[in-house]
């Protein structure tokens, strides 16, 4: 090799060598990341889809369902990082809790147990007593409670504006990477939405497949109709009245209490509101021990029973509620009828996504 080849190859090395070095500085510091984006199901059988409270400015999309299923699986939203939305609405209990009263950061405790929130999106308000209109706003209500989140939503809001992946999805969601509390309230009301549960045993045997339940399903479903009055208030797609805004009772439950939770009289003021709370869905109620909005009774059989002896009296008890007497046959049909109607929520909305990393893991 003579001299002149030498210094040209010498040449193509240090080319060479700088290309790869500038490559390496003008590598993009941060990967960007990428999030699973599910598919949107479609409704299941069994819901109605005129009966879901979209608010007009805020439309389902499938990126605004994944930002907010990571949001909900996301501790950061916390004080300490420690409890996320899935902390106390557990996916394999209908998204309730499994414990009386849920646990928040440091081992604080509410008086209420967190309910299942499948189906949301067909209620006309939020929480037992209904003091929050939308899924919106309810969103953010757990983030500064003290007992649950225990943050402040403007802390929780740096927290979240520092993490460049969310940064990154905001953008290409809202138009707009600086990340508001009303933005994400919306992406995580958009991930409630779609924790669709129907499909159950039920649902088929209407839909005409006649195998799907047994007769003892079906002498319930005429005992929730008639003698036991449950349609009363566990009416329609969602087998519950909560779908009308202003419809709360008190079925007696916590009347006896000391100080009894006045439910949403707290919210309205008014006297015959007094001890009345929002009826829950009875669709996966067979998941969603225990029941109550005081966790008070542990299993779908101790809930008949109350219901049997026409509730606990006092002196603002709901007028649809009577004295059953339901037989021991007829008490095992109405459970059977409530077992048949636990259905299937989309599989994925049940695991927790992969979240955009926090920059001091190093991305
Ligand atoms: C520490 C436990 C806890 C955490 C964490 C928590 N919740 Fe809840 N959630 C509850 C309890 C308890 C209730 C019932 C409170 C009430 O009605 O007064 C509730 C009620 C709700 C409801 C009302 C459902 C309905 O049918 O009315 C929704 C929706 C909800 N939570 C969503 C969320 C979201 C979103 C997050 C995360 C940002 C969250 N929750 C975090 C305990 C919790
Ligand atoms: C007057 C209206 C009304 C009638 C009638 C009624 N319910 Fe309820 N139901 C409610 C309300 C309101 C609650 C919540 C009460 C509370 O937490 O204080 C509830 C709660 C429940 C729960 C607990 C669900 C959960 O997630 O915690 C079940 C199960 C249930 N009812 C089943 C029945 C059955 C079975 C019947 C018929 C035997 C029936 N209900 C009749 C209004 C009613």
């Amino acid at each position: 090799m003579d001299y002149r080849s030498i210094r040209f190859a010498l040449c193509l090395a240090t080319i060479a060598g700088l290309v790869a070095l500038s490559g390496l500085a003008c590598a993009p510091a941060q990967p960007a990341f990428e999030p699973e984006i599910p598919e949107i199901p479609d409704l299941p059988l069994g819901l109605d889809a005129n009966m879901m409270q979209i608010p007009e400015d805020n439309p389902i999309t499938a990126e605004k369902v994944a930002l907010g299923w990571q949001l909900f699986y996301d501790g950061r939203l916390s004080l300490d990082g420690t409890i996320s939305c899935a902390s106390c609405h557990q996916p394999e209990h209908a998204f309730g809790d499994p414990d009386q009263f849920s646990t928040g950061v440091d081992k604080n405790f509410g008086n209420r147990n967190a309910m299942p929130i499948i189906n949301s999106a067909f209620h006309a308000t939020q929480f037992w007593d209904g003091r929050t209109p939308t899924l919106e706003e309810q969103a953010l209500g757990p983030v500064a409670n003290p007992v649950e989140m225990a943050n402040r939503v403007e802390n929780m809001i740096a927290t979240l504006n520092e993490v460049p992946g969310y940064r990154q999805q905001f953008l290409a969601v809202f138009g707009s990477e600086e990340i508001t509390d009303e933005n994400v309230g919306k992406a995580i009301a958009t991930f409630e939405r779609v924790i669709q549960s129907g499909n159950s045993p039920w649902d088929r045997f209407i839909a005409g497949d006649k195998e799907a339940v047994s007769e003892a399903v079906i002498r319930g479903q005429e005992l929730h109709m008639g003698k036991a009055g449950c349609s009363q208030c566990h009416v329609g797609v969602n087998f519950t009245d909560a779908a009308f805004a202003g419809l709360y009772h008190n079925i007696g439950v916590g009347m006896d209490a000391e100080e009894p939770d006045l439910g949403r009289f707290v919210v309205t003021g008014d006297e015959a509101d007094k001890g009345a709370f929002k009826t829950p869905t009875l669709r996966d109620a067979a998941l969603s021990a225990p029941y109550m909005h005081d966790g008070s009774q542990a299993t779908l059989e101790e809930v008949i029973d109350f219901y049997d002896v026409g509730g606990h009296p006092n002196e603002w008890l709901d007028p649809k509620m009577s004295v059953l007497n339901l037989t021991e046959e007829e008490k095992a049909d109405l459970l059977a009828f409530m077992e048949a109607l636990t259905g299937e929520v989309p599989a994925w909305s049940k695991l927790a996504p992969a979240l955009p990393p926090s920059p001091e893991e190093g991305q």
